[in-house]
């Protein structure tokens, strides 16, 4: 019988056990630190152990955890009302990860554009692994043991979506950053022309908010900073500093879910909401959107002032920062681990960082050193 596949073989084990950590850092269980801007691929926006999330998480756990959606709780209730203010006339739904808020948005597109069936998205997209968010993906590798069983979605360059919009589509779905993908940024006149083509035809149009939103970008939303305009919104991720959390939001004057026709044990519990809320607070009290803007830039910068000739370009947006390398990211990541420095690959040229709010400035100059030297590695 086959051995079933464990989370190493799945995920490409990194081969480090990690046992402890705060803001920016890590230890390993052999006490080596490492800088930590790969932080659970960006679900842990607010960094590690932060003081006021921990205390969230502590007086919520004496509280119910989970009541189920029937029943109302004041947390739930201001964090739908927080999520609903962020579009006009803004509903939401609360799930409990990426992949559900893009099924979610899926479902509900569905619903308000019936008989539409043309649905679009952009090359390079990444919008998760279940099987309607899959069907979403462009990345062959991931789709091609599933193709047969997927959603009928036609894929566009970025630059051609705008013009591939018509009377019979009913939604665009659109990363402002495509982070997977690349991180590239969506140009603003490209958000714009898209969400003007979306406005004359009355489709819908989707930004999938899971790896850009909540600050990330430098705003609560990296939509508007694209000139996107969406009338749908997923989140994720950061939400709840990295507990399990997602959410859909959508303009409500389309409409929205008939009753029963969605729901989730899980989603909006007390727990999950009160995290989402206390790290809202925080947002706003220590000024994170501007620090997400200035931190982001700084590394930008510092990245471009190593003049490493196996750095081709700098891209992102906030705290969502891609590095194009001359040959694979791969090895690049691998060196950049082994010197003690966490970032992923976007793509097979592209190191990814995804640091934390609170990176420091000490954080942010000895993960640049580190890139360096992995850099110079990666040239040999
Ligand atoms: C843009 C985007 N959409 C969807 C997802 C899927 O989220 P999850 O892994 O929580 O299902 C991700 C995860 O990386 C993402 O970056």
């Amino acid at each position: 019988m086959e051995q079933p596949i464990g989370a190493a073989e799945l995920y490409g084990g990194r081969g480090i056990r990690i046992v402890a950590g705060e803001g920016a850092t890590v230890r390993d269980d052999e006490g080596r630190e490492y800088v930590d801007f790969l932080c659970g691929h960006g679900a842990a926006l607010f960094g590690h152990a932060h003081p006021d999330l921990q205390k969230a998480l502590v007086e919520a756990s004496l509280a119910p955890w989970t009541i189920g959606m029937g029943l109302d709780s004041p947390a739930r209730r201001s964090l739908l009302s927080l999520l609903g203010n962020l579009l006009e006339g803004g509903e939401a739904f609360l799930c409990n990860s990426g992949a559900e808020a893009v099924e979610a948005a899926l479902k509900l597109i569905l619903l308000l554009r019936p008989g539409r069936r043309r649905i679009l998205a952009a090359r390079r997209a990444f919008h998760g692994r279940t099987l309607g968010a899959l069907a979403l993906t462009f990345n062959p590798h991931y789709r091609k043991p599933w193709k047969e069983s997927l959603l009928p979605v036609q894929f566009f360059g970025v630059d051609e979506l705008a013009e591939a919009v018509d009377d019979e589509t009913a939604a665009v779905f659109i990363e402002p950053v495509q982070g997977e993908g690349g991180v590239f940024p969506l140009k603003k006149e490209t958000g714009q022309a898209l969400s003007e083509a979306c406005r004359r035809h009355d489709a819908l149009l989707v930004a999938d908010e899971i790896q850009t939103g909540w600050g990330r970008c430098g705003s609560l939303l990296a939509s508007p900073l694209v000139g996107l305009d969406p009338d749908v919104v997923t989140l994720a991720k950061g939400l709840a500093g990295g507990l399990p959390s997602g959410a859909v939001i959508w303009k409500g004057h389309h409409g929205g879910f008939p009753a029963m026709s969605h729901g989730s044990t899980y989603g909006g519990n007390p727990l999950v909401s009160a995290v989402a809320l206390r790290g809202h607070e925080v947002i706003e009290r220590d000024r994170l959107l501007e620090r997400s803007v200035k931190v982001g830039s700084y590394l930008r910068s510092g990245v471009l002032g190593l003049g490493h000739r196996a750095v081709t370009e700098v891209r992102g947006l906030g705290l969502l920062i891609g590095i194009e390398v001359r040959g694979r990211s791969a090895p690049v990541v691998r060196s950049c681990q082994e010197r003690g420095l966490l970032a992923l690959p976007a793509g097979p040229q592209v190191v990814r960082l995804l640091p934390p709010f609170t990176a420091s400035e000490a954080d942010c100059d000895r993960a640049l050193g580190l890139l360096g030297e992995a850099l110079d590695e990666g040239l040999r």
